[in-house]
């Protein structure tokens, strides 16, 4: 039999910054989607890929962490599922602690040519914000991997911070420009198990010295 007595608990996270308010929904300053809203929209954005891909085979790309909560509910709602859909994950990173993208995307990954060669790829995104994520994937599997076509389904476009022309296939919801958390997206890796998507109150983020967004964008030339 196992002891569990002798496992050690880790000490508890120091969340001094949110101090009084207990869970992640204490943290809310407000929510922009609730839960409901965002099933009704990953149901027809689900329908509408169906549609689009049937007769296509597509490798539905995960761009993970943050589309893990969309990828799942968006993969059960592209229904009727075309034949030969296969799906699989892409690691990208630019967010150091922050909540401004660092500039620099790294891409975890063991994809290859042999996987990705003319397929019909889907790149399900939490949120397109400057585009470079997207960008940098998109070159990945179309210039190294050979893909036949390439498309992206997000949640969230917050297009008014674009540093690179990018339209999304698939939109959930155009963002405003605030730094949003839940349904998959974090800060500082908190927050993702939110069912609905929400705008932190600054205090949760003003003692590491970052400042909220600005409300009239400070990315370039938007794409819209
Ligand atoms: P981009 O490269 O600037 O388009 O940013 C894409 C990635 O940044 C997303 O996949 C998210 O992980 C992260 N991101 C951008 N905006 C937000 C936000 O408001 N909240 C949480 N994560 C974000």
């Amino acid at each position: 039999m196992v002891s569990v007595a002798t496992v050690q608990a880790s000490p508890a996270k120091e969340v001094a910054s949110c101090s009084g308010r207990r869970t992640y929904h204490d943290d809310m300053a407000k929510v922009l989607y609730t839960e409901s809203v965002i099933q009704a929209r990953v149901s027809e954005l689900g329908r509408q890929i169906a549609q689009d891909y049937q007769g296509k085979a597509p490798l539905i790309l995960g761009v993970l962490k943050g589309s893990f909560m969309f990828f799942s509910d968006l993969v059960r709602a592209i229904e009727p599922c075309p034949r030969g859909l296969t799906l699989d994950f892409i690691r990208a990173s630019s967010y150091g602690s922050g909540t401004e993208s660092t500039g620099e995307v790294k891409l975890k990954t063991d994809l290859r040519r042999e996987k990705v060669e003319g397929r019909h790829v889907l790149l399900v995104e939490d949120i397109v914000d400057t585009a470079l994520t997207i960008t940098t994937v998109s070159r990945f599997l179309l210039e190294e991997c050979g893909a036949a076509s390439v498309a992206t389904a997000t949640l969230l476009d917050k297009h008014e911070r674009r540093k690179l022309s990018y339209r999304p296939e698939y939109t959930g919801f155009v963002c405003p420009n605030e730094f949003v958390v839940g349904y998959g997206l974090d800060f500082d890796e908190e927050y993702r198990t939110l069912p609905y998507i929400g705008v932190l109150k600054p205090e949760c983020y003003s003692h590491l010295g970052i400042e909220a967004p600005e409300p009239d964008g400070s990315g370039e030339s938007g794409d819209e």
